[in-house]
């Protein structure tokens, strides 16, 4: 079974350097990382904590209302297709709909994009090139409707 837990900054730091930075020259710290507001979730399958993603209050000027930004989404290779993105995602719905935030968005690579789809995402404008990553869509999720 895959439970979810709010974890800290610091738990977040190996998955995102093994899943999202491998041979990528980028930080793996983001900014608003240590904000109070921010919000750390991770998936644990017997204790062992197998994926991790981050939320953060950031204003994007295309939505109306109150915005997080989804940050730093990473799933372990061996544990991918288990579940654990999904119910971290349905778990930050939760936590943010609470909060009374209108949108959650992100900044989707190309290869995760029917990902974020299937848990009711849309694609927001044309697709732009991340430096050391790759193509990316802006993808959003109203919350509150
Ligand atoms: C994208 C990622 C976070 C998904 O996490 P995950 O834990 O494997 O996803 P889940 O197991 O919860 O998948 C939920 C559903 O989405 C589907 N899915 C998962 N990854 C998918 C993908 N890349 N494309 C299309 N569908 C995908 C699953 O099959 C599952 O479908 P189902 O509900 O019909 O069974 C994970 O594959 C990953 O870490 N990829 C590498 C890093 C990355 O690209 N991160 C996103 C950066 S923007």
């Amino acid at each position: 079974m895959i439970q979810i837990k709010i974890i800290s900054t610091e738990e977040t730091f190996p998955i995102r350097l093994e899943v999202l930075r491998k041979n990528i020259p980028l930080p793996f710290e983001f900014n608003g990382d240590f904000d109070s507001d921010t919000i750390h979730l991770g998936a644990f399958k017997n204790d062992k904590l197998i994926a991790v993603s981050s939320y953060m209050k950031a204003t994007n000027k295309n939505f109306e209302g109150s915005h997080y930004q989804l940050r730093g989404m990473a799933t372990l290779t061996e544990y991918q297709g288990f579940g654990a993105g999904k119910l971290m995602l349905e778990q930050a719905f939760l936590i943010l709909k609470e909060k009374s935030i209108d949108i959650l968005w992100c900044n989707a690579r190309i290869a995760a994009v029917d990902f974020y789809k299937k848990q009711g995402f849309q694609t927001f404008g044309e697709k732009f090139d991340i430096s050391f990553v790759g193509e990316h869509y802006m993808m959003f999720k109203k919350l509150n409707s």
